[in-house]
């Protein structure tokens, strides 16, 4: 399938489906880490079945993991589900394709998806989707999506991503049943950087290790910079206004 294969060679290429800039990356899945871990401890959900749709390499699989009895994470790339099996396996945790999705009726605490839904450039397809997962989902259930959601959208578009406005996101959910419960803004690199942001962008050991970065592979580095400012800021996500382009929704059935 020609949208597995692009996600199958961002694997292959960057080890992940993030940011390909390795600087951008380690502090972006670490501040999305971190805010989706304080978004699920404000929201109060039943702890049985979770799933990370759009899983990636499990990140956010293994998290889950240990909030919830069972994760069912899949993805559309088997080169993704391959990297999330040998980084983030666990025994609760099981990884597989889209169609191989085993959820019975009302079954579902929680449906995640982490810059996902985006990607799904017809809107019919994301109707369907939000029409299986508003029946698996349990009454006290909800779906929690970090998206790229602004007031306008822009005028460029996309090959791989459906800018969808803030409206247009909640107008898909509302006709599958779903109502908007709470909404956080997050941060972006350039549309909405926040202030640690720029501070480790210009960390002195950041800067070298961009530098060095040209010429040899040390993407690695810039991880455990990023987690310590991370862990020591809270100033990537923030309760939403309709102006923040990347909004962390939480729906819940109407
Ligand atoms: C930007 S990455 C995010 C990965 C992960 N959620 C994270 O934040 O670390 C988008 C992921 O969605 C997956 N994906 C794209 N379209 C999909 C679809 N229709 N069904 C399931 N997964 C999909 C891609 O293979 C990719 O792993």
């Amino acid at each position: 399938m020609e949208r597995a294969s692009f996600w199958d060679e961002r694997v292959k290429t960057f080890g992940h489906t993030g940011w390909s800039n390795p600087m951008i990356y380690a502090y972006d899945q670490a501040a999305r880490i971190n805010a989706i871990e304080h978004v699920l401890s404000e929201i109060s959900l039943p702890q049985e079945l979770a799933l990370d749709f759009g899983c990636g390499v499990g990140d956010f699989s293994n998290r889950l993991s240990h909030r919830f009895q069972s994760v069912m994470a899949c993805d559309i790339s088997q080169t993704a589900l391959e990297k999330a099996t040998q980084r983030n396996g666990r025994n609760n945790i099981h990884y597989c394709l889209p169609e191989e999705i085993g959820c019975k009726e009302g079954q579902l605490s929680l449906f995640l998806s982490i810059t996902v839904l985006g990607h799904i450039m017809q809107d019919s397809e994301l109707e369907v989707l939000l029409s299986k997962a508003h029946g698996w989902l349990h009454e006290g259930g909800a779906i929690v999506a970090l998206e790229f959601a602004p007031e306008q959208i822009p005028s460029q578009s996309s090959d791989y991503q459906k800018f969808r406005a803030f409206d247009a996101w909640k107008n898909i959910f509302d006709a599958q049943g779903f109502e908007l419960a709470h909404y956080w803004g997050f941060y972006h690199p350039t549309l909405a950087p926040c202030r640690s942001f720029t501070n480790y962008k210009n960390k002195v050991n950041v800067r070298f290790w961009r530098i060095l970065n040209r010429f040899f592979k040390v993407s690695h580095r810039f991880e455990n910079i990023a987690d310590h400012v991370v862990r020591n800021a809270q100033d990537y996500y923030w309760p939403g206004t309709p102006q923040d382009p990347m909004k962390i929704m939480v729906f819940k059935k109407k």
